[in-house]
């Protein structure tokens, strides 16, 4: 069986990519390299059953021109689209709308158009917890109305109105996977990923956006693959919708902050921008409701807490950051 990751190159899709072809799969990956790297996909490249396609999904003529031969080429139809690829920095879309427009909402638009053409009924998407917005209730698949506080948000919620009307005509079915925030090696943002970036270039003295009492839910990434693959195999639903996260009320960024401190064996001073949150489009507290995903079957291994000391781990490794430690 063949599958087509968009985002292949990125944190999430490299990791989803390489659980793919453990489990016998073929892959092809599809990535402009914006934000992902070839070198999260060292171990991939190397198998025979991996083939790489670099271009934009944002720009239909590229997908004609590319994606549409190597597709005919391999010989076989592809089963399921994953689709990854979006804008993952919500700063670069507060300062010019137009990235998400592009690079989540185009990249949705004009997959959905060749996998009508090419015959690909099946579709994974990858949303996220930021289609709720900010509220004060348990965030559960039913609740509305969502008024997404980010255009990051924004364009993911129409994302997800267009896969699920797809599914109306041209889509067997699809999964909407609403993810937390999810950490991990091979990171390209997020709080901890900053972090060691700040303390790499310098040791003492720690900027942290907003107060440091914004409280969110982590997943580790390769728990996060273990629930979509899962949702994929076992979901009934013609559109499936499900919240992925952890089962608690998640992990204080100033407890993030120091133990990125503590891993890399530094002293440095935590200075507080201020405000309850950290940027625009920050949600700075919300309860994920993760019930639905439960009854399905799945529930994940490890805490929010768990998660994030892992992935400090990892990423300070990666990045031979835990070298400064006497
Ligand atoms: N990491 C998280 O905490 C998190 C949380 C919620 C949702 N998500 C979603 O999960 C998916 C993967 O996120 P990630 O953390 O791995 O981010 P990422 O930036 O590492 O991966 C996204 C990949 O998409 C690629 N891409 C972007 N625009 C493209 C385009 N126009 N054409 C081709 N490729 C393009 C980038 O180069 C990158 O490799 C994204 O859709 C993201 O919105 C992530």
């Amino acid at each position: 069986m063949a599958m087509l990751v968009a985002g292949a190159a990125g944190f999430i899709g490299s990791h989803l990519t390489d659980r793919l072809l453990g489990a016998g799969l073929r892959v092809v990956g599809v990535d402009n390299l914006c934000r992902g790297t070839e070198a999260n996909l060292a171990a991939a490249l190397g198998d025979p059953r991996f083939q790489f396609l670099r271009l934009d999904l944002s720009e239909p003529h590229e997908i004609e021109k590319s994606l549409a031969p190597a597709l005919d080429a391999l010989g076989e139809p592809i089963d399921t689209v994953w689709h990854l690829a979006a804008n993952s920095d919500i700063a670069a879309g507060v300062a010019d709308p137009r990235v998400d427009l592009r690079d989540t909402f185009m990249t949705t638009f004009n997959l959905l158009a060749f996998m009508r053409v090419a015959g690909c009924r099946k579709m994974v998407f990858a949303s996220t917890s930021a289609v709720y917005g900010e509220r004060s209730d348990l965030l559960t698949e039913e609740i509305g109305p969502l008024l997404p506080i980010s255009q990051y948000g924004a364009m993911k919620l129409a994302s997800e109105a267009i896969v699920s009307a797809a599914c109306e005509a041209d889509l067997e079915r699809a999964c909407i996977c609403r993810f937390p925030n999810v950490v991990g090696g091979r990171g390209t943002h997020g709080a901890i990923f900053d972090f060691l970036n700040k303390l790499a270039r310098d040791r003492e003295d720690l900027e942290v956006l907003g107060d440091g009492r914004q409280r969110k839910p982590y997943l580790h990434v390769s728990e996060l693959v273990d629930a979509m693959v899962f949702i994929w195999l076992h979901a009934p639903e013609k559109r499936a919708l499900y919240n992925i996260g952890p089962e608690d009320d998640g992990v204080e960024v100033s407890e993030i902050a120091q133990g990125v401190i503590d891993e890399v064996g530094c002293a440095a001073r935590i200075r507080y921008t201020g405000r309850d949150r950290g940027w625009v489009g920050d949600v700075p507290r919300f309860a994920y409701g993760v019930e639905k995903l439960a009854k399905l079957g799945w529930r994940p291994r490890r805490s929010s807490a768990a998660a994030v000391r892992t992935s400090i781990a990892e990423l300070a490794a990666e990045r031979g950051l835990t070298c400064f430690k006497s």
